[in-house]
């Protein structure tokens, strides 16, 4: 084993963090773990890990799910494709693998939702392939310690960590090796401000450390800023009856329960700081109005009171939603469609009466928290 492999691993089990999915790595505890770790923090991953497995606890309890089962589980876990992808993958393989999860970085990439990374992942955690899994923390270690100046975004870069990683992959702990370099990258070398050295078990070995410029690498580009989508939210409530309105199968919080909201405009991206053709407050306090009323009209909605709700503002990857959210109390809503009836309305099919007591039913994602009673 080469000598800095043996350091890190060293310090892993020294130092390493006691993580549930580490206890009792089955390959579904490990594909679990990695999916809800994607694009989200360890330390918000638990709560949603334990509950998961409570009630899914296998790959064939995965595939029986219904829709509204798996998707109550993500609720407030954000990017909910990946549990409709971990779905679809178990039914796969269900039918095509007998039940067992493909061991190797090469077939698991055949099923929904497992990436090159994730791929690696699992293989490496729970079937010890040697096979690097490099994300951003192993990209950002690689080019701390190698004084690595090209842009980390880039293909290239990936390529050079994947084959520095193998040469030192450990061959009788590739799980280990892997998540110890997770670890250093999310505890000690860490993205935002000084990385902490001296805890760091390749401090010597180090390039950036050497030269005092660990904060001149990585090299990421600048990042294109969000498009900004501005929203009227609409509370609309009569008695113990609420208006929500389910959301197309596909696109950004596909399937998903929400409030009704309408979209008032929207500023698309450009770089940085610099986003064109901003509508003044003005201006979209003026659209607001305009889309509040013609949503009453449409609806056949007699008003009671309509409050202003505060302003609530929602942060996704690619867009931003600026919401200004209604509450409207209204005379009646048992014109529109009612969910428990199974009516639906050909004019607005997403839109539907459920009652408050069964308002936890619905998965209603975090966007809409500003807006829950
Ligand atoms: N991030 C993604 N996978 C991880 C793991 N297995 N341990 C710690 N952090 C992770």
């Amino acid at each position: 084993m080469k000598e800095d492999t043996k350091l890190l691993l060293d310090w892993y089990d020294a130092e390493r963090r006691i993580l549930p999915w580490r206890e009792d790595p089955t390959p579904y505890h490990v594909w679990v773990s990695e999916i809800m770790l994607q694009q989200t923090r360890v330390e918000a991953v638990k709560d949603y890990y334990a509950r998961f497995l409570a009630t899914l606890p296998d790959v064939a309890s995965l595939a029986a799910a219904d829709e509204d089962t798996y998707l109550k589980l993500w609720e407030g876990l954000g990017y909910y494709s990946r549990v409709r992808n971990m779905h679809k993958a178990a039914v796969t393989i269900m039918e095509d693998y007998g039940g067992e999860i493909p061991s190797t970085a090469k077939e698991l990439q055949k099923l929904s939702g497992i990436g090159e990374y994730t791929a690696a992942a699992i293989a490496s955690i729970a079937f010890q392939q040697p096979v690097s899994s490099v994300d951003g923390n192993l990209l950002r270690v690689y080019a701390r310690r190698n004084l690595y100046r090209e842009n980390i975004k880039d293909p290239a870069a990936k390529k050079v960590a994947y084959d520095y990683y193998m040469e030192r992959m450990p061959e009788d702990r590739p799980g280990d090796y892997n998540q110890a370099l997770m670890d250093l990258g999310a505890t000690v070398c860490l993205p935002n401000g000084e990385p902490e050295c001296f805890r760091c078990p390749w401090a010597d070995l180090c390039e950036a450390h050497r030269q005092g410029v660990e904060l001149e690498v990585p090299v990421v580009p600048a990042k294109k800023a969000r498009r900004v989508e501005h929203r009227n939210v609409y509370r609309v409530h009569c008695g113990d009856a609420l208006l929500l309105s389910k959301r197309p199968d596909t696109g950004l919080l596909a399937g998903l329960y929400e409030f009704p909201n309408d979209l008032l405009g929207e500023v698309s991206g450009k770089t940085e700081g610099k986003a064109t053709g901003k509508p003044t407050k003005k201006q979209i306090t003026e659209l607001s109005k305009k889309a509040l009323d013609r949503f009453l009209a449409d609806n056949g909605l007699t008003t009671v009171s309509v409050f202003p709700l505060p302003a609530a503002k929602h942060i996704f990857s690619h867009v931003e939603w600026h919401m200004i959210g209604y509450d409207i109390e209204v005379e009646s809503l048992e014109h529109l469609p009612s969910e428990a009836a199974g009516v639906s309305d050909p004019e607005r099919p997403d839109l539907f009466v459920c009652q408050l007591p069964d308002v936890d039913r619905y998965s209603i994602p975090n966007a809409f928290d500003a807006f829950k009673f």
